[in-house]
């Protein structure tokens, strides 16, 4: 194999290296061809584009294959837990007995978040949405610890912002969510577990305490094992490309939440159960070919939502796990929800329609993700919520990993197409 490609344009020759991942991924290292050439690169949504190399994710669209730091994602979802994986993914190891005790036990000991939080709280409506009131709170946390700010940080001050982050996202998650419903915050309690401390910040009240569930715990902690990483996605791109302009990790962060909230990115999984539930109002599973046909309707903005996927190109591997585990926990909990059926129906519809077939359409990780939710007692606006929580140990590797190898400001070019020069026209002449 040759370790370039060449390029023939205007009567020259251009040699290109060839890099390879770890993987035998090939890629055209582009970087000092306009310099040699003059040419920039043009490829709108980066469809074809490497941003960087990474050592953090491993995935092959066409193959169904995720793999963090290498271990496959069946097997952390059905051994691990999201503090471990988060450790993995971040630290890029397993952590050995003593390494995840002293992980755990700092991650406990920063849930608490500091009072004012309640009067940024206050300035907002009650009914926010909560991945909005999310961002805001995440980025509010520069005002408290002003060192994460600044860019020459040490290793140290990196740590404890890492820990800061994990440990207060599920408190500030869950009282984004009491603000929407205008109930009292509820403080972290540190003899819970990181999943079961959530849930209970979520549904305690003053009047009422919060049961854990083992089936709830456990089945949202591999949920959130499913999302904690997915490589350059629009929100992991755009937390790298904030932080490449030294942007501290709380506001890197916060960008990456806004990104995530897009109906064609995390929002998603909300957008599903309103799918769900607006076939159910139209008649039930027999509305099912309707929506089928109204999603192959060039001329109707209608997309089945949680179906298709940017890489994966054969299957999406989280939503086999996530419908395996839906029947079971549904099972589990005696929940009988009309909208699995649905959803059932929908996914064996689809993928025997030559129109999802051809373009490789297949249910993604947010299909029956809601449904999970929803059968949990998660309401449908902090499903994305949920989704954040879960890919923040991705966001910070890659953020960490983007600042260790010292990378260059994230700037794309562009083929300008608008007016050349032109002369100002007086406004009484125009
Ligand atoms: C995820 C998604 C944004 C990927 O987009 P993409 O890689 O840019 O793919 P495109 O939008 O170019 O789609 C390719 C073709 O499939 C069609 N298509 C893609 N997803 C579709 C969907 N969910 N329903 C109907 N048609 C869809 C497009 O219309 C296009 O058809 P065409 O070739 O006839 O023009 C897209 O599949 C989508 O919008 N899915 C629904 C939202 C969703 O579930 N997002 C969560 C992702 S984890």
């Amino acid at each position: 194999m040759s370790d370039f490609a060449e390029l023939h344009y205007d009567g020259n020759v251009y040699k290109i290296p060839v890099v390879e991942g770890s993987e035998k991924e090939k890629a055209l290292d582009i970087s000092n061809l306009r310099a040699s050439s003059g040419l920039i690169t043009i490829d709108p949504g980066f469809k074809n584009t490497g941003s960087t190399t990474s050592a953090i994710t491993f995935l092959d669209g066409e193959e169904g294959i995720l793999r963090y730091r290498g271990y496959p994602i069946e097997q952390l979802a059905e051994k691990s837990t999201f503090l471990e994986v988060s450790y993995l993914i971040i630290y890029g190891a397993l952590p050995t007995t003593e390494q995840l005790s002293t992980w755990k036990s700092e991650i406990t000991y920063h849930t608490l978040i500091h009072e004012d939080f309640k009067r940024i709280l206050e300035g907002f409506p009650s009914n926010s949405h909560p991945m909005g009131v999310l961002s805001s709170l995440v980025t509010s946390l520069t005002a408290f610890y002003p060192e994460s700010l600044d860019p020459n940080r040490s290793a140290d001050q990196v740590r404890i912002s890492i820990i800061r982050l994990l440990a207060k996202m599920p408190t500030l998650a869950a009282w984004s969510f009491k603000n929407e419903i205008g109930h009292p915050t509820v403080y972290p309690n540190n003899n819970l577990d990181y999943t079961s401390n959530f849930l209970r910040m979520m549904f305690s009240t003053p009047a009422e305490e919060y049961e854990i569930d083992p089936v709830v715990t456990d089945a949202l902690d591999k949920l959130l094992i499913l999302h904690a990483e997915h490589e350059q996605n629009c929100s992991t791109s755009t937390v790298r490309i904030v932080g490449s302009s030294h942007a501290s990790l709380y506001s890197s962060v916060s960008a990456g939440i806004n990104a995530l909230w897009g109906p064609l990115h995390g929002g998603a999984n909300q957008a599903v159960i309103e799918m769900l539930e607006a076939i159910k109002a139209d008649g039930g599973p027999g509305a099912v070919d309707k929506y089928l046909a109204k999603a192959k309707d060039k001329d109707d903005p209608f997309r089945l939502m949680g179906f298709g996927h940017r890489v994966y190109k054969n299957f999406d591997p989280r939503a086999r796990i996530i419908k395996k585990a839906a029947d079971n926990v549904l099972e589990k909990l005696g929940v009988n929800d009309p909208v699995l059926e649905i959803a059932k129906k929908l996914e064996e519809a689809a993928l025997n329609d030559p129109y999802f077939v051809e373009r490789k359409l297949y249910p993604n990780v947010d299909f029956y993700s809601g449904i999970i939710y929803r059968a949990l007692g998660i309401p449908t606006n902090m499903f994305t919520v949920m989704f954040a929580m879960g890919r923040l140990p991705g966001w910070i590797a890659q953020w960490m990993e983007m600042r260790t190898n010292n990378e260059p400001i994230g700037r794309p070019r562009q083929v300008y197409t608008g007016e050349t020069v032109r002369d100002y026209v007086d406004i009484s002449k125009r």
